[in-house]
């Protein structure tokens, strides 16, 4: 067998279960295999297989056949200019998210120390990419699932923040340590019908507890409202993601609330993502 007739078996495969990105998936899951760049895959098309690799290939590709993300497979994640260990027990970071950390950025061009609270941490992408752009700045992340705070440690770790972020396994509700100069976030957002109605790929393998927000989809936004009131010093920002549709009722929800709305930023369906908000 040589790569072109390898690759080959891996399209037609996942083609016929319904994988829409077959032919990349194809090309990646044998790069992963061989411990090469897809781009060296496909320049060496004649080259052949050793029996072993294509076994572990087909593998993988049962895997991506049933929908398993490629994150998953792979069990990382580029998010911002860093890559993240993923598994089950965390949501795979998504690039709307990271108009959080641009947001932020923007905010603190001038670098001096600042205090953040992340809520809802899950694999730790977005505190460990905020901390590790602004070097001066400390933060605590927190997670009401164990294990997203087992994952997210493992993260800091590997980027070497531990010693700047500390995660608590706690619900949002519960916490009462500190002041903050920003609170940021990507709660869960997604309404119990509307999560029937997602992508087998993310229903079936993404955890429920860091998508669905009950009957509205505002379960968590609403108390990280009200515990960012509490939570921040006067001036502190508070910049969250939010989903479709949801834009009017969060705004009245922080308006309520005493807070002074800066900004809502689209993404790039154009679809307002997250908001940028200031405690008065
Ligand atoms: C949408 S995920 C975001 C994960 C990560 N920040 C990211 O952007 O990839 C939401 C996270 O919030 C956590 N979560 C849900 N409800 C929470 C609550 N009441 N208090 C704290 N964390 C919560 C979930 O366990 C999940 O890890």
């Amino acid at each position: 067998m040589n790569y072109i007739n390898t690759l080959n078996y891996g399209n037609k495969l996942l083609k016929n279960n319904n994988i829409s990105s077959y032919q990349l998936d194809s090309e990646l899951l044998l790069a992963k295999v061989l411990n090469k760049t897809r781009e060296e895959i496909l320049i060496n098309l004649k080259d052949k297989l050793e029996a072993n690799k294509f076994d572990k290939f087909k593998k993988l590709l049962i895997r991506r056949k049933q929908n398993e993300p490629l994150a998953y497979i792979f069990r990382q994640k580029e998010f911002w200019k860093y890559n993240f260990f993923v598994n089950k027990d965390v949501l795979i970071p998504r690039p709307e998210t990271e108009i959080v950390v641009d947001e932020v950025l923007k905010l603190t061009k001038n670098k001096s120390p600042k205090n953040f609270l992340e809520v809802g941490t899950g694999s730790g992408c977005l505190i460990i990419s905020l901390i590790n752009e602004r070097p001066n700045s400390r933060g605590i992340a927190i997670d009401i699932s164990k294990k997203a705070i087992k994952i997210a440690n493992f993260n800091a770790k590997m980027h070497h923040l531990e010693n700047k972020i500390k995660f608590i396994n706690i619900d949002v509700d519960k916490l009462n340590i500190n002041k903050y100069d920003f609170v940021v976030s990507n709660p869960p957002y997604i309404n119990k019908i509307d999560l029937k109605r997602l992508d087998n790929n993310v229903r079936q393998f993404e955890p429920i507890i860091a998508l669905e927000a009950g009957v509205d989809g505002l379960k968590t936004i609403k108390k990280l409202i009200f515990k960012s009131k509490k939570l921040l010093k006067k001036n502190g920002k508070l910049i969250f993601e939010i989903g479709e549709n949801q834009e009017f009722e969060v705004k009245k929800l922080l308006m309520k609330n005493r807070f002074y709305i800066n900004k809502i930023c689209k993404d790039i369906r154009s679809i307002p993502r997250v908001i940028v908000s200031t405690k008065i």
